[in-house]
């Protein structure tokens, strides 16, 4: 019984050192998740978007991190194909997430720097989004990189070819996790 008590006070003492505090959202952890976002959102990534508003936000999930944004002076859009629990994420969005395909409201709000956080993995529609994306407007990417569990080839063969980076962000990572922000900007 001592052991176990000793061994819970190692992991609590372990999980309050990395525990990561974001104005506005709560406590992150690297050991849990959350129940409403698939990445760790930062206060600098929340003053990234403010600086790239206004924004169009797809597979918004929950959109966690769109509302800390909003709540640092942002200009978010989110949407989302359904808006119902998956694996990960319990619970209704934390703010207006409109019920819309991806490609559809890429169509519907043409004139503004995208936002796409973990979209789904080994499948097109990442692509095809960032396919409509126009000459000088951005791309923020949060995710893994190529044979990570976001996106699919194509994607990353897109942004090779039709875009470049122009600033990356770190931000925390759940356990077993290797995202990372990407700002790309279509040439
Ligand atoms: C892994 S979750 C990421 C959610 C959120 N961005 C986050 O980081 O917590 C992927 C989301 O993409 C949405 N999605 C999948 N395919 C879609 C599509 N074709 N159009 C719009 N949303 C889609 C799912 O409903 C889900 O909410």
């Amino acid at each position: 019984m001592e052991a176990v008590t000793s061994v819970q006070k190692y992991l609590d003492a372990w999980e309050k050192e990395r525990a990561h505090e974001v104005p506005g959202l709560g406590r992150f952890t690297w050991t849990t998740r959350p129940e409403k976002s698939w990445h760790v959102p930062t206060l600098e990534l929340l003053q990234l978007m403010k600086r790239y508003s206004p924004i169009l936000s797809v597979f918004s999930g929950l959109a966690l991190t769109e509302r800390g944004a909003v709540g640092q002076g942002a200009d978010v859009i989110c949407t989302d194909i359904k808006i119902a629990p998956n694996r990960w994420c319990q619970g209704t969005p934390v703010m207006k997430v409109e019920k819309i395909r991806c490609d559809r409201a890429m169509r519907r709000y043409p004139n503004r720097n995208v936002f796409m956080a973990w979209p789904p993995f080994g499948d097109p529609s990442a692509r095809k989004c960032a396919e409509q994306i126009k000459t000088g407007r951005k791309l923020i990417y949060v995710g893994e990189d190529w044979y990570g569990c976001n996106a699919d080839d194509s994607f990353f063969d897109l942004m090779g070819r039709e875009f470049r980076e122009i600033e990356t962000l770190r931000i925390p990572r759940f356990s077993g996790i290797n995202d990372s922000v990407v700002v790309y900007e279509r040439l």
